[in-house]
């Protein structure tokens, strides 16, 4: 298991979910592997009676989880909206697992998703060889959610197109999923819901129709509260990803990671930490998800291209690359911030030179 690039969730935190299960006594819903309770302390962290320390998955406000959590339990499906990097995917990810102990019933949501992916499908040579069976069925992971009364995930929904959407519909409404090929339908266990994600950045993708968002509970993620909230996240993370990626460890790269967040947190509201410079916004999110990739690959630079401390050459590539995604206007916004923030501020003079370097 240690050579997987990227275990699921329930199994880099197998230890913690059954710590957890252990020290559960509360009531859980039917075919949940935990109470609603032990779920939030799952993805919000906290110490078991037994000593055992479980890690926050999650960071922000309580009781946003806690409504998620709650939503679970009853017959609506849950919708978790927000800018792209405020951890929709990852927050459903750790959701699943919690509930069902398996992330992996998932439907990534695209302008090609098909029915299929969403009920059902065929396996053609045996469809051909013996008409349409039982054994000739290929689940969707959906169906297999209800068969196995789990969650099942569904990423970007509002990529799908709006008449694959629909097929949803009577799964959550009704909860079952007709058969008409074998005349049967599968009928959803007690526990099965879905988890779907969308971001609400996406123009010009299928809108959720109003049939299907009615299904759903609506919770928006926020961006981190503050820097230092953030500085947490990305430092938390990165230390998780370097471990699993086995990169070197570094020494604490609490400077460069703040400075990695501030400059993504001075773009993104369009003006300066201290209120006094306006600034253009570049196009791109900028979001946490992609602090902790600079920051991420910056470690990679240094740990083995560096003298292993984590510099400001390290991080700069990184963030000219994240911010300036178009060439004309990001680059403007871009050079306007490096000379008039950047350039002026007590201490940053290598990430300015660095930065320079690279913007050519
Ligand atoms: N509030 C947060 N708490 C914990 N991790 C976060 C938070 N915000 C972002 N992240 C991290 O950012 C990464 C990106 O999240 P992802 O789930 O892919 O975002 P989304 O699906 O919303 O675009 C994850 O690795 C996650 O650990
Ligand atoms: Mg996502």
């Amino acid at each position: 298991m240690t050579d997987l690039l990227r275990p699921h969730a329930e199994q880099q935190f197998a230890d913690e979910l059954a710590a957890l299960a252990r020290a559960d006594d509360r009531q859980r819903p039917p075919n949940w592997k935990l109470s609603p309770w032990a779920v939030v302390t799952y993805l919000l962290g906290g110490e078991l009676p037994d000593g055992t320390v479980v890690t926050p998955k999650y960071v922000g406000p309580r009781r946003l989880v806690e409504v998620a959590v709650a939503t679970l339990a009853t017959d609506r499906a849950l919708l978790l909206l927000g800018v792209p990097g405020t951890a929709k995917t990852w927050v459903g990810e750790h959701l699943a697992a919690a509930v069902s102990g398996d992330s992996t019933l998932l439907v990534q949501g695209t302008s090609g998703t098909a029915e299929e992916a969403i009920r059902y499908g065929w396996n053609y040579a045996r469809l051909l060889a013996e008409g349409p069976t039982p054994a000739a069925l290929v689940p969707s992971p959906v169906m297999t959610a209800m068969r196995e009364g789990r969650v099942a995930r569904v990423e970007e929904l509002t990529r799908i197109p709006a008449d694959v959407q629909d097929a949803l519909i009577t799964v959550l409404s009704e909860k079952t999923l007709p058969i008409p090929e074998l005349a049967s339908e599968v009928q959803a266990q007690k526990g099965f819901t879905v988890i779907a994600t969308a971001n609400d950045r996406d123009r010009g993708v299928n809108d959720l129709s109003s049939a299907l968002r009615r299904r759903f509970n609506t919770v928006v993620l926020p961006l981190p509260a503050d820097a230092e909230e953030e500085v947490g996240i990305v430092a938390r993370r990165v230390t998780q990803l370097g471990r699993s990626l086995d990169l070197p460890e570094l020494p604490a790269a609490l400077e460069e990671i703040r400075r990695v967040v501030t400059v993504f947190r001075e773009l993104r509201s369009g003006t300066t930490t201290d209120g006094r410079t306006s600034l253009k916004s570049p196009t791109a999110t900028l979001s946490t998800a992609e602090a902790i990739s600079v920051v991420t690959a910056g470690i990679a630079l240094a740990a083995h291209f560096g003298d292993g401390v984590l510099r400001p050459a390290d991080v700069a590539a990184g963030i000219v690359g994240a911010v300036v995604r178009d060439p004309v206007s990001d680059r403007v916004a871009w050079t306007e911030y490096l000379e008039a923030v950047v350039r002026e501020r007590d201490g940053w003079a290598e990430f300015y030179r660095a930065c320079r370097e690279v913007t050519g």
